[in-house]
């Protein structure tokens, strides 16, 4: 054997372009000296459990017959069922979706719930779909993966380019394969389906929990602290929204269509309505147009990237003056960047904490769809803040036990939970 065994890749990855796999491999690596006799299993991070490739073939409505290539990747299935979002997107490839599928392990055991790690996706562009096409596709793909998901195996959820009509039809199509309607098959379905209430703001609500959480241990004060939001969407403006109510001052908002600022404080809820008629926050009446560079640059008690991917660089870290920064995006930040934030004492709350509110309400969406006894949205709301709130506490009590960031505590709590139940419960045969 060439390689050693503890980097062993499997023979279907390219090693010269792991993509974000290799990002991920990483991070298991940074964490293994603290997972003391459990490291013995830690190989079994380091590959997904079950891999399917499917080919989607769909008629157009020109008639010609297009193929399309899907994924479903279970990463770990040792606490519970795989559980991830479905991704429409014309550069997903493998490596992104075992990566994705890794990270929602983490993310389910960094706040304790009963799930694996899961992911899927279509390599295809929806926009160049008509939706007659977009149900086709969608139907076809679940038909496709329908042998290793199920409610109680592995149960898919909206990401990137996918919404509530798709897993309707997620739902029709497994449920008419099996034969009888099985509404837990996915989450984050249309309320008339069993849907959950508080889903849509469930992410952004989770950010302004640990958000407060972190401010108490950083010793800022809530009311009267600035705050500046990139992505003023769902996870965004919800954060932006619920920080605002409770006397935080909104400095400046950066989306695709500009970036504002007014450092009196923007008034949120206008600027919602704002985003809701002209589509970004582009043109506010009440607020000054600001160099989207200068943004980074802004004195402030929180920074919440809730956009895209790799915003803070180790370009603009440098020059990064926030006390706190809470990851709504998924890996907003890189690690030179992580690195240098350390070292300037800015607290990074990371995304497999702070916008893990979403995959809690999608939880409970299926103990409601298990139960058929549907929550209220008060309900939903306190038991989200309490498992968001437990979550801080145990990952922030690692972090100062181990002198180690957020971010390397929520990987040890995680990998630890994963391992654990690894050990417990042995190998088969
Ligand atoms: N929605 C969820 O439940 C959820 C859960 C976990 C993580 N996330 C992550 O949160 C992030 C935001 O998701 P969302 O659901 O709010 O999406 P969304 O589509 O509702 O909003 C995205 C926002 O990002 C802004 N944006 C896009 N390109 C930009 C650019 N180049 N510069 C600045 N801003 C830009 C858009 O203008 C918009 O305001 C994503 O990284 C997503 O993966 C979302």
């Amino acid at each position: 054997m060439s390689q050693s065994p503890t980097h062993a890749l499997p023979s279907y990855l390219d090693p010269e372009h792991l993509g974000p796999w290799g990002v991920y491999l990483q991070q298991v690596d940074r964490v293994t000296p603290y997972l003391g006799s459990l490291g013995r299993w830690v190989e079994t991070l380091k590959r997904p459990k079950r891999a399917l490739i499917v080919d989607v073939p769909v008629e157009l409505d020109n008639g010609r017959i297009a193929h399309f290539e899907g994924y479903r990747v279970q990463h770990n299935t040792s606490r519970g069922p795989g559980k991830g979002g479905v991704r429409f997107h014309q550069d997903v490839t493998l490596s992104e979706v075992m990566a994705l599928s890794a990270w929602m392990s983490i993310k389910n055991a960094a706040v304790n719930l009963p799930y694996g790690g899961a992911k899927g996706g279509i390599r295809v562009d929806p926009r160049t779909l008509s939706q007659a096409e977009l149900e086709r596709i969608t139907r076809r793909y679940t038909s496709e993966i329908g042998v290793i998901i199920g409610p109680s195996k592995d149960i898919p959820a909206p990401d990137v380019n996918t919404n509530a009509q798709i897993m309707a039809w997620m739902m029709d199509t497994y449920s008419m394969n099996e034969g009888a309607t099985a509404t837990g098959v996915v989450t984050g379905k249309p309320i008339t389906l069993g849907g959950s209430l508080g889903r849509v703001e469930a992410t952004g609500r989770g950010v302004f929990v640990v958000g407060c959480e972190a401010a108490r241990d950083a010793g800022v004060e809530v009311a009267g602290a600035r705050v500046i939001v990139q992505g003023f969407g769902n996870v965004g403006g919800t954060a932006a929204r619920l920080f605002h109510g409770v006397g935080a001052k909104v400095i400046a908002v950066q989306d695709h269509t500009g970036t504002i600022y007014n450092p009196a404080g923007l008034d949120v809820p206008e600027l919602l309505v704002h985003v809701s008629q002209k589509g970004g926050v582009g043109g506010f009446a009440k607020a000054e147009p600001l160099d989207p560079k200068e943004f980074w640059t802004l004195e402030t008690e929180f920074l919440i990237p809730a956009a895209l991917e790799s915003q803070i660089t180790a370009e603009n870290a440098p020059s990064i003056r926030a006390k706190i920064v809470v990851e709504g995006a998924n890996g907003p930040t890189t690690p030179q960047a992580d690195d240098i934030l350390f070292e300037n004492g800015t607290m990074v709350v990371p995304d497999v904490l702070a916008n893990a509110g979403g995959v809690t309400v999608s939880y409970f969406e299926w103990v409601q769809d298990f139960s058929s006894f549907f929550w209220t949205e008060d309900e939903i709301n306190q038991r989200l803040e309490r498992i968001m709130r437990e979550a801080y506490s145990s990952i922030s009590q690692v972090a100062r036990e181990q002198k180690v960031t957020l971010r390397t505590a929520a990987f040890i709590v995680a990998c630890t939970r994963i391992l654990q139940a690894r050990q417990v419960r042995g190998l088969y045969p």
